[in-house]
């Protein structure tokens, strides 16, 4: 790859390794154009700058998926979407958001979350026999805390993310007509469905996320119907899809040299340490989009205004200027914090949760499952797939 190529960015959905691809493209430079006119940043310091420069917006990104959708749900969703709005929309719903989903309440949840993974991996502990870890638990567990947390009953929960999943492609770069067509009507149930949720906790107010977004007022400001609908669509995905990613992809890099595994089982490796190399190392969301509006240089690049930076997190969370042997996986290592729930105005607001999460998921299936392992050398490939940012396994089959 030479330094004036542009980057074909679709070569990161056909690979199941995309950090050799990155590192190569990070040799070159770190903010390198791409063939469809963005600029693709992998170095650390330039990510950083671009994340926190008060010229870079996101509601620009929306435009794109707004392209061609009917009045309704689905476009009401895109144009309410937290993570694509700027000022001064973001500030105010961010904050409300933030008065409801407080530190308190994921330090508050943090013993049924234990509890709830314990369960989980002793009943697969009790099954024996190979398990699906993506469907079985790395799955169940997010999934349920979410729901404990907008308080949808558990029986309802697989309704959710069928909405969630058939909404997706809403978001995807390559979607067909016949996709959105259909994602456009799961919108339309998926708000529906919230509507009618949000209706019940207006009337019957109770301890959970709903009835505090409802609640929720800074200085006589509340937050409007369609936002509430987007807010609830967004958490509900947000709060599982990238979590089960998180710990599938972790696992997996454990279960490639059994010593790792081992080290996690007698503690010479903490479990937070573990989780905190995992973001780093598999980041599950491997890039956010930003568009400058006005010209900026970055790493050396002269952009221009409107031309998207695709600031590719997995990158920066392996450049070597700031990580030491950044392909190793070394928990408790020296450097920055990853920039794996990205920085800034729009850094991740369920990160605390996530990382609780995570670490719960593994002290439970070391405590309970300390002999895991993958049932013999698998002929096939593990099952990667990268679909827009989000990377992650389909499976990991695996052993108590
Ligand atoms: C490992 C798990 C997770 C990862 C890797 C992750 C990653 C991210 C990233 C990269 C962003 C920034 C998007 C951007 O700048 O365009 C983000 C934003 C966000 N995340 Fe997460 N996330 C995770 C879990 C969660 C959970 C569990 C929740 C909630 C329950 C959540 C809720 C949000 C929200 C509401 C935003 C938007 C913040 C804003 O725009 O101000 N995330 N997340």
């Amino acid at each position: 790859m030479s330094a004036d190529e542009p980057f074909d960015l679709s070569v990161l959905e056909r690979v199941a390794d995309p950090y050799p691809v990155l590192a190569e493209l990070r040799s070159t430079g770190p903010v390198r154009r791409t063939t469809d006119g963005f600029w693709a940043v992998t170095g650390h310091a330039e990510a950083l700058d671009a994340l926190r420069h008060p010229g870079c917006a996101s509601s620009p990104i929306a435009l794109r998926f707004l392209d061609g959708l009917p009045e309704g749900a689905a476009r009401d969703e895109m144009v309410h979407r937290i993570n694509f709005l700027d000022p001064p929309d973001h500030p105010r719903v961010r904050s409300l958001l933030s008065t409801a989903f407080t530190p308190r309440r994921v330090t508050a949840l943090r013993p049924w979350v234990e509890a709830t993974a314990q369960d989980l991996a002793a009943g697969l502990a009790r099954r024996g026999g190979p398990v699906d870890l993506v469907a079985e638990f790395a799955h169940q567990v997010p999934s349920l805390v979410i729901s404990e947390l907008l308080d949808v009953p558990v029986g309802e929960r697989d309704r959710l993310t069928e909405f969630s999943d058939r909404t997706a492609p809403l978001l995807g770069l390559r979607t067909s007509p016949a996709q959105r067509t259909a994602a456009v009507a799961a919108a339309e149930e998926f708000h529906a469905y919230l509507g009618d949720l949000l209706d019940a906790r207006a009337a019957a107010p109770g301890d959970d996320l709903l009835s505090a977004l409802l609640a929720a007022e800074a200085e006589g400001d509340r937050l409007t119907r369609p936002e509430l609908l987007s807010l609830a669509a967004t958490l509900y995905s947000a709060g599982h899809r990238t979590t089960r990613d998180l710990f599938a992809n972790g696992v997996s890099v454990l279960l490639d040299d059994p010593d790792r595994w081992q080290r996690v089982v007698d503690g010479r490796w903490t479990v937070p340490d573990v989780v905190g190399e995992f973001l780093r190392f598999e980041t599950p969301t491997l890039y956010v989009v930003r568009v400058p509006l006005e010209p900026m240089v970055l790493g050396g690049a002269e952009v221009g205004p409107w031309e998207p930076l695709v600031v590719l997190l997995g990158a920066a969370n392996r450049d070597p200027a700031v990580y030491d042997a950044p392909d190793e996986f070394r928990p408790g290592r020296a450097g920055p914090p990853p920039l794996s729930f990205a920085f800034g105005a729009h850094y991740c607001l369920g990160a605390s949760l996530a990382r609780s999460e995570a670490e719960a998921m593994l002290g439970a299936l070391v405590a309970e499952l300390p002999g895991l392992h993958e049932p013999g050398p698998s002929a096939a490939p593990r099952p990667w797939r990268q679909r827009g940012a989000f990377r992650g396994l389909d499976h990991l089959l695996v052993t108590a």
